[in-house]
């Protein structure tokens, strides 16, 4: 689906991260499995990743950088109509990360739900988001991306245990004066399912035996390298916007090469990208939210500037969205 958000204007209000403290080196995983230093630099581009303790799970990450969001929003969790947890790595199948989060939140009378669109999830949930408060449903929403994915990694499968890392992101939406979400522009491929997915962990299959990531990495990477460029050129097509005045480009944060290749065919200047995959693997529905928070610091989302945001992942799932960045960010 792809449309211009032409409801009452909705921006992000308030923005939270958070990472685990424990940083996995390259070569700390070379004591595990045949690879090296060398090889994920240079084939990914990831440098070190972050993972949880044993004890912490998605909700524990989760809620400081909720907290974060509501201060910076300046709202309390009580007036949360409505919490959305965008992951693949819920505390458990249910309850949901989100009605955990919304609890410990105070956010007594908010709706609470996790959404399942793989590294897309956080794009997918924004737009959810939008329309809730687009179509006055809803006033304040909570969008959470985050996930554990060391929690289902294969410690002896080198293709996939290199990739990824923890972390998790959380925004406040609300109804602006000013312009904020631009347009949407999702999709999904179910028929390439199989190339990234989990399949011993629901009612098809509950085993032991297959409950870590399975991935194709080829066919993921010519999915993501076509995508990203794709999705964005449709919603930059369809909301009138060349890529020229696009300020600040977040791609999902899975391989530096696949990023490199988005950026050359998009024609994004470098210093316009944000990049966190060197520090953090990739984080899934962490990536574009944790990337978002490091443009906050380093000072390059400002008010005025024009976002463009892509995600892809499991599903396969992709999505775009393009705000025009409404809220001044403390450091
Ligand atoms: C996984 C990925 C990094 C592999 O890089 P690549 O350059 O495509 O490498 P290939 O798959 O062609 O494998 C090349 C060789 O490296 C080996 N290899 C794979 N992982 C390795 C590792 N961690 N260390 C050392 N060697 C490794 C392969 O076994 C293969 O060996 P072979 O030639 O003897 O068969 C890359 O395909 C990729 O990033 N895919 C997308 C994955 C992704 O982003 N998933 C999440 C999407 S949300």
């Amino acid at each position: 689906m792809i449309a211009n958000a032409a409801g009452t204007p909705v921006s992000i209000t308030g923005l939270g991260c958070k990472v685990p403290d424990r940083i996995v080196t390259n070569d700390e995983l070379a004591k595990h499995v045949d690879t090296s230093d060398e090889w994920i630099l240079e084939r990914t581009g990831i440098r070190e990743r972050r993972m949880a303790d044993p004890s912490e799970a998605l909700s524990d990450l989760a809620l400081p950088a909720c907290r974060d969001a509501l201060a910076q929003a300046g709202i309390e969790g009580k007036e949360v109509d409505l919490v959305i947890v965008a992951t693949v790595t819920p505390d458990m199948m249910f309850p949901s990360t989100a009605a955990v989060l919304a609890d410990r939140l105070g956010a007594t009378t908010a709706a609470a739900y996790d959404l399942s669109a793989g590294c897309t999830g956080f794009v997918y949930a924004l737009a959810q988001g939008y329309g809730m408060v687009a179509s006055g449903v809803a006033a304040r929403v909570l969008v959470v991306g985050g996930d554990v994915l060391s929690r289902i990694l294969d410690w002896e499968d080198r293709s996939t245990l290199v990739l990824f890392g923890d972390g998790a992101g959380a925004v406040v939406l609300e109804a602006t004066q000013e312009e904020g979400f631009i347009g949407f522009e999702l999709g999904a491929d179910g028929a390439g399912g199989e190339s990234l997915w989990l399949p011993g962990s629901g009612s098809r299959l509950f085993d032991e035996s297959a409950k870590y990531v399975k991935m194709n990495g080829r066919e993921v990477f010519k999915f993501a390298t076509r995508i990203l460029v794709q999705s964005a050129e449709d919603l930059l097509a369809k909301c009138e916007v060349s890529i020229d005045d696009v300020d600040l480009y977040i791609p999902h944060q899975a391989n530096m090469r696949i990023i490199d290749h988005a950026t050359r065919k998009l024609g994004v200047p470098s210093d316009r990208v944000v990049i966190n995959v060197d520090r953090y693997g990739n984080t899934s529905s962490g990536s574009i939210p944790l990337a978002l928070a490091d443009a906050a610091v380093d000072g390059r989302l400002q008010p005025g500037r024009l976002v463009l945001m892509t995600g892809m992942g499991a599903g396969l799932t992709w999505g775009s969205t393009l705000i025009r960045w409404t809220k001044e960010m403390a450091a």
